[in-house]
Order: structure tokens, then sequence, then C-alpha cells
């Protein structure tokens, strides 16, 4: 698949960057919806989408210019082999639900783990670069979307499991910020109920 024709010239540091207003992005968002990794099929985002997506979801809010989180990449075959290792352990433990989870990793064509690293000593507060990692996630989300692919942001018991994160290869002070699962919906996503808005915001009142 050709990537879209949007301008992808390289801005130099320090140089003005047009901010342009978007209906098209304001639609997107509107109706975005993630869309479950088991209806994830073929096709995948291809290399070079991959590429642009991941240099897309790079360009978060990130206090102090820290790069708090860093991407994995599986081929096919990596993928089936991280499935089989999890699989493994899960059913070491007699787990059956673990290893039926382990679906929604199999199934879709492509995955990104992005882990969330932040810099120790934490020049900016260990929170905000957790969050800069979940800002990629959702970057992803969107991005992808706006390739014409589903995407789904998972994270499951193989994110929290220490033993399944050394397998993941998590270092020290890692976490696992999300699973961003790619491919094309075979099915169109219903929509769900979305929290109730009047609840969520309120007036300052001192
Ligand atoms: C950090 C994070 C982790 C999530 N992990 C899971 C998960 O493990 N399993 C799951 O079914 N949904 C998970 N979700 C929810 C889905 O990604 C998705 O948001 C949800 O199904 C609602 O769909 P929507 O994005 O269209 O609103 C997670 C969401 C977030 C933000």
């Amino acid at each position: 698949m050709p990537l879209p024709n949007f301008d992808q010239t390289p801005i130099e540091f320090g140089q003005p960057v047009p901010q342009k207003k978007s209906t098209e992005v304001l639609d997107a968002l509107f109706h975005r919806r993630s869309a479950p990794a088991p209806t994830l099929g073929l096709p995948a985002p291809t290399e070079e989408e991959m590429d642009l997506l991941i240099r897309i979801g790079f360009r978060v809010p990130d206090h102090g210019k820290l790069g708090p989180w860093r991407i994995v990449r599986f081929t096919t075959e990596s993928k089936v082999e991280l499935v089989e290792r999890l699989k493994v352990l899960a059913e070491s433990r007699g787990d059956k639900k673990a290893v039926g989870a382990l679906q929604k990793l199999s199934i879709p064509p492509e995955a990104l783990l992005v882990i969330s690293s932040p810099v120790f000593p934490y020049k900016k507060p260990l929170w905000e670069q957790q969050l800069s990692a979940a800002a990629v996630c959702q970057t992803l989300l969107i991005a992808a979307g706006a390739l014409g692919y589903g995407a789904n942001w998972i994270t499951d018991w193989y994110s929290y499991d220490e033993e399944a994160q050394a397998i993941l290869g998590l270092t020290e002070g890692e976490n696992v910020a999300g699973w961003i699962f790619l491919g094309t919906p075979t099915e169109a996503p219903l929509e769900r109920e979305r929290p109730n808005y009047e609840a969520r915001v309120s007036w300052w009142e001192g």
C-alpha cells in the first residue's frame, strides 16, 4: 500500500512548524473506535507504514525530551515463538484462561510492544514519563486508523507477569505501556457505552 500523499518534508530544529486545521482529524477522533484484536487480519501495515506509524508515535509530548519509551517489533516468526513461550509458561501453571488470552496476541498480523522506559534519576516525575509512553500508544492507535487499519491497545497478563516480562526483555524500572495490535478488521466494531460526560466534568468551586 503506497503511503498517503501528505507533506513529509522534515522541518529543521528551531524552524516554525505550521499547525493545520483538519476536519478529517476531528471526524476520525470523534468516531475513534478500537478494533478488537481477534477481528484483526490481513492486510497488515506495510514496512513503510510501520515505520511511519512509529515515527508519528514518537512525536508525543515528552517533558524534558527524555524519550522515556521504546518499541519492540516482531517478525511473523518471532511473534509465533513468543506466543509459544508464553503458552508454555501459562500451561506450566495450569492456567487455561491465560492460554486462551494469548489469542489476542497470536491472531493480529502485526504488533508493537510499547515499553515505558523511564530515565533514572528522574529529572522529570516518573508519572509524567509513564504518561508520555501512554501518549505513544494512543497516537499509534490514531495514526493506524488514519492509514486505514484497525488497532487495539492491550496489556493482558503477559504485560504484568514477572516471568513473562523477562521473556519480553523488560529491564529494571520498565513497564509495558501497551501492545498495539494492528491489522484490517474483519468486521466494523460496534459502538460501546461511553462514560457519562456530566459525571466527569465539573467547574472548580474553590
Ligand atoms: C492501558 C490499557 C490497557 C488495556 N488492556 C486491555 C486488555 O488487556 N484487554 C482488553 O480487552 N482491553 C484492554 N484495553 C481496552 C481496549 O484497548 C479498548 O480501549 C476498549 O476495548 C474500548 O474500545 P475503544 O478504544 O474503542 O473505546 C486496554 C486499554 C488501555 C488504555
